[in-house]
């Protein structure tokens, strides 16, 4: 919050302005890189992909592409801020221009996607996510904000909390999984670690959450395409993320590609300004996605840019990231009155107030090149990145075969075992696949005795090569799963088995009856029953970061006990997403007859349910009691581990409304905590749940809590749970909280 006289200086500022100069903090300049082509890189990715230019020429353009940063639009006041600077010494010599050089010496904001990571990339989203846990998702950002400050950015594009409950979606990668209460955690959280109380600081950023709202709904999981929802749907299974994000104090939102239900995010004005700021209070800034004002002409809410430009700023969007159209068309439509100067300067004021509130004023210049080099890839940065990727693990199926004995011989076959750069996922764009720790090379180092196959040769199985590594080793490593650009934006797939070449090898694998570990790298949930069948050994690693290989060696030979557990459901066939948990029941929920609500050719049950993980030991759950109190239930347990090791369990809470006005979700998580537990020790657990928190909206979108039974469970994943049946009698919410949140 700005003081009485920095909201002075800030109106003082505003009123010296010219149009231009007002438009020119609008407007957000990607670098486009100008090569031998002279042209954009978007231009250049597209003589690329329609095959101009090979993918060698291009990288190699890339790399000695000269980036233009438009130095003369910025000596003239006409940019405000750039997405995609990522070095100390660029970002000084531009802010050096506009503080210096420009008429009022306005700083510059530099925003980039620091999603998982900077240099020292960690487990994508997805992946941390199954750790469940904040302190984790909390120090993971922090030190990505270390990193990245040091590169000299102020905000990034961080974190998305779309709810993703269609693994055909690629970017479900990029968000913690399809419930709505973890995934509110989780971006509380990260908010907490980019920015701390204090955004000024010189190792803070401001958090910008994504994507407002409702991407992760898009119809059929294809990227970009429609969302039309029930605004009750809208309201309790994918707003509150976003609400928590702007509670923790997120300075920035970014409004989504999608439309909702008929107009585009970026031109909602619903969305902007009466949800996000008349009922959440939001005081930060807007910033578009990438080019999506120029492309509501392509949706077709607007006649052309023009057009779109108008919309989108009498909507509350407010900086432009890349698409230009502010930069052409806000000054003539203030100069003919068809946009109101005040909301232009609303617009501006709330940027200037975000620059204010990074201290970007006082001190322009955050970082220097000496820091930046000091700070990127500090070795505790990559025991950090290992940590977070052994808890990020999850362990799917195993008979009895991990951990591994280390004198044991290991046959690794599969590309992606020495692939570093795979390693990074989706959406690392300042990592560099060099610094990655392959599984190979993890081996390597610990002085594992292996040998090492890619195991396909021209689309084949190497036969031959198998046969051969089957003499000499105890087991298969089998590693598998999708590239990193498999998974992340515009990577939809409608068929999220493993590819045909890969189950083949796998079935000769099975044939050498040895045992088989298989390990995943992949960036969403897939349909994989045979590998489930044919393997011994399931390892759930999606893509673990600069550290995969060594925290795949920890868990794989015992160095670690595996806790992570799943937050988002693997069906058995493509064909039954989008599938999550907290499903409604319907009138026929299952049973013998074939009335019922389920496929011909394919289980009502998940492959992997949410909630889901093994350990190396076991823990049962024992006791439990509910108790109310004046506004919340008591819910008490007990948790034994059984085994001979100690561990972390993660403990949830879920609870069904049995019988309500609008019917409701069979299970809703509520609460979780991770519980170390030694071997044979046990620990009690109590959860609170508010009555407030097991309210829905009613036909009229008014928040209810309605008297009746609720089911309460307590149990290690959302399938296997204990349960008891507890009435709530009449119970008013709080004055205020009957309005749409
Ligand atoms: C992309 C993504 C968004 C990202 C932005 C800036 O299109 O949708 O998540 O932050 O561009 O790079």
């Amino acid at each position: 919050m700005l003081t009485e006289s920095q909201q002075i200086k800030i109106q003082k500022l505003l009123s010296t302005m010219t149009l231009e100069e007002k438009v020119g903090q609008l407007h957000q300049c990607g670098p486009s890189l100008v090569g031998a082509f002279q042209v954009s890189f978007d231009e250049l990715l597209n003589m690329m992909f329609d095959g101009r230019i090979s993918e060698e020429e291009f990288g190699k353009l890339i790399s000695t592409a000269h980036r233009d940063f438009h130095e003369e639009d910025l000596r003239a006041g006409l940019i405000g801020s750039y997405n995609g600077v990522n070095d100390a010494s660029t970002a000084n010599r531009l802010q050096k221009i506009a503080v210096e050089e420009t008429r009022l010496g306005i700083p510059l904001l530099f925003g980039y996607d620091v999603v998982h990571g900077f240099r020292t990339v960690t487990p994508i989203p997805l992946a941390e996510a199954c750790a469940w846990e904040p302190e984790l998702w909390e120090e993971t950002a922090r030190m990505a904000a270390k990193e990245a400050t040091a590169a000299g950015i102020h905000m990034t594009f961080a974190p998305m909390v779309d709810v993703g409950k269609d693994a055909r979606w690629g970017r479900v990668s990029e968000g913690a999984g399809e419930d709505v209460y973890l995934t509110a955690r989780y971006g509380m959280a990260k908010v907490t670690g980019f920015q701390t109380a204090d955004p000024a600081a010189q190792d803070s950023m401001a958090a910008c959450v994504k994507h407002f709202a409702g991407y992760g709904a898009v119809e059929a999981g294809r990227d970009y395409n429609r969302v039309d929802m029930s605004l009750q749907k809208l309201y309790e299974e994918y707003l509150p993320p976003y609400k928590a994000c702007i509670e923790a104090g997120a300075r920035a939102v970014m409004p989504a590609f999608n439309d909702i239900n008929g107009i585009p995010c970026t031109v909602n004005k619903w969305l902007l300004q009466d949800i996000l700021r008349k009922e959440w209070k939001f005081d930060g800034m807007t910033v578009s996605d990438a080019n999506a004002i120029a492309e509501c002409v392509e949706h077709g809410i607007a006649a052309d840019h023009r057009e779109a430009a108008m919309q989108a700023l009498l909507a509350g969007m407010e900086m432009d990231m890349g698409s230009c159209v502010y930069k052409e068309h806000i000054q003539s439509l203030i100069e003919e009155g068809r946009i109101d100067e005040d909301i232009l300067d609303q617009a501006v004021s709330d940027v200037l107030q975000v620059k204010m509130e990074l201290g970007l004023f006082d001190h322009p210049y955050q970082t220097t090149a000496l820091r930046e080099e000091q700070e990127i890839l500090k070795p505790e940065y990559r025991a950090v990145a290992r940590k977070a990727a052994v808890k990020s693990i999850v362990l799917l199926k195993n008979e009895n075969v991990l951990p591994l004995n280390k004198a044991t011989k290991v046959g690794i076959v599969g590309s992606l075992a020495k692939d570093k750069a795979e390693m990074l996922g989706a959406w690392a764009i300042a990592g560099n696949g060099n610094d990655c720790i392959s599984i190979v090379d993890a081996v390597e180092q610990h002085q594992v005795s292996y040998g090492f196959l890619e195991g396909i040769i021209d689309g084949k199985v190497d036969v031959e090569g198998l046969e051969g590594m089957a003499k000499s080793c105890d087991m298969f490593l089998f590693v598998t799963g999708e590239n990193k650009d498999e998974s992340g934006e515009a990577a939809s797939r409608a068929d999220i088995t493993l590819k045909t070449e890969q189950l083949a090898l796998l079935e000769v694998l099975k044939g050498f009856d040895k045992p088989i570990v298989t390990v995943l790298f992949n960036g969403r949930p897939l349909a994989i029953p045979e590998t489930v069948k044919w393997s011994d050994v399931l390892v759930e690693a999606w893509h673990p970061g600069v550290e995969a290989g060594n925290a795949i060696y920890d868990i794989l030979f015992g160095n670690a006990n595996p806790s992570a557990k799943l937050t988002m459901t693997f069906p058995d066939k493509t064909g039954q997403c989008p599938m999550y948990y907290a499903h409604i029941n319907t009138g026929r929920p299952g049973g013998k007859s074939k009335f019922t609500s389920r496929y011909l050719d394919a289980p009502n049950e998940p492959l992997f349910p949410f909630g889901f993980g093994l350990s190396y030991t076991n823990y049962e759950y024992s006791g439990l009691t509910v108790k109310k109190t004046e506004n919340a239930f008591c819910v008490e347990a007990e948790i034994t581990n059984t085994g001979k090791w100690d561990g972390e369990e993660i403990v949830q809470c879920y609870v069904r409304d049995l019988a309500a006005s609008r019917v409701r979700p069979v299970k809703q998580l509520k609460a979780f905590s991770k519980i170390k537990l030694c071997a044979g020790e046990t620990k009690k657990i109590l959860f609170q749940i508010s009555f407030d928190s097991l309210g829905f909206y009613d036909r009229e979108m008014k928040y209810i809590v309605e008297p009746g039974e609720f089911e309460v469970f307590v149990g290690g994943n959302s399938v296997d749970c204990m349960s008891v049946t507890v009435r709530l009698e009449q119970y008013e919410i709080p004055a205020g909280m009957r309005e749409k949140q």
